[in-house]
């Protein structure tokens, strides 16, 4: 579903340089991927960091699985393919984003090792920023929480292919945050991402655009 297809196509530049637009914002792109379990707290971390980030005046922008699924993903379902499809399209969104000099924050479940490395493989290609946030719940925690009663339909057979019952939860192998959030306060875990970000110099106007190939980060597990 990836490949390309059209030909005689080739990049086009502008006049006004990545460095340009952060320096317009006073920060860099970056993309921050929480990924984890449904009911895990991806969604309710993105929405109270955007706030933080919007009081420092820092733009971020939210990528929501629910909201991008009722959009631009409509016409993609659970299956193993259309989640591939539903990560890539959002990588390749989030990417844009991080050239435009937005911070974005991304909360799918991204169940699959692979389809999240592809997207960081995109970003890094390209020297953005790309952070990978496991967002940590155990399944029991999750499935006691289940807010819209998703779990329980899928306990019933009434949902097919739900992650954590009967589909796969890969969990990340080397995440930059890990965050058990059975155990931290929201504010804590938006600390600790806020930390983050001041150390890696991203809320900072670039003297250089580039990251280091490897990311240039460290591994946070709190
Ligand atoms: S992903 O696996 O492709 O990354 P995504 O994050 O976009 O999933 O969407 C997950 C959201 O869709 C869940 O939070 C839940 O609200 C809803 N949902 C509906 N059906 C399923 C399902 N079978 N598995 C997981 N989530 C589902």
């Amino acid at each position: 579903m990836s490949e390309q297809k059209a030909t005689n196509v080739t990049w086009h530049e502008g006049l006004v340089s990545r460095e340009d637009r952060y320096n317009i914002l006073r920060q860099k792109g970056a993309t921050i991927w929480f990924t984890g379990l449904s009911g895990s707290g991806k969604s309710t971390i993105a929405v109270a960091l955007e706030k933080a980030l919007f009081e420092r005046d820092k733009l971020s922008y939210r990528l929501d699985g629910d909201n991008v699924r009722l959009g631009i993903n409509k016409n993609l379902g659970f299956s193993a393919e259309d989640r591939k499809e539903n990560i890539r399209r959002i990588g390749e969104l989030a990417r844009v984003f991080g050239d435009a000099g937005i911070i974005v924050l991304s909360s799918f479940i991204s169940p699959y090792k692979l389809d999240r490395d592809r997207v960081r493989q995109l970003h890094e290609a390209e020297h953005l920023n790309f952070i990978e946030v496991f967002v940590d719940c155990p399944l029991d925690e999750a499935e006691r929480r289940d807010p819209r009663g998703l779990y329980r339909k899928a306990r019933s057979g009434e949902i097919k292919n739900f992650t954590g019952i009967d589909a796969p939860y890969e969990v990340p192998v080397n995440p930059q945050l890990h965050l058990q959030t059975n155990m931290l306060s929201v504010e804590e875990e938006v600390d600790a991402i806020l930390e983050y970000l001041e150390k890696n110099e991203i809320l900072a106007a670039p003297c250089s655009v580039c990251v280091d190939d490897k990311g240039g980060k460290e591994a946070v597990s709190i």
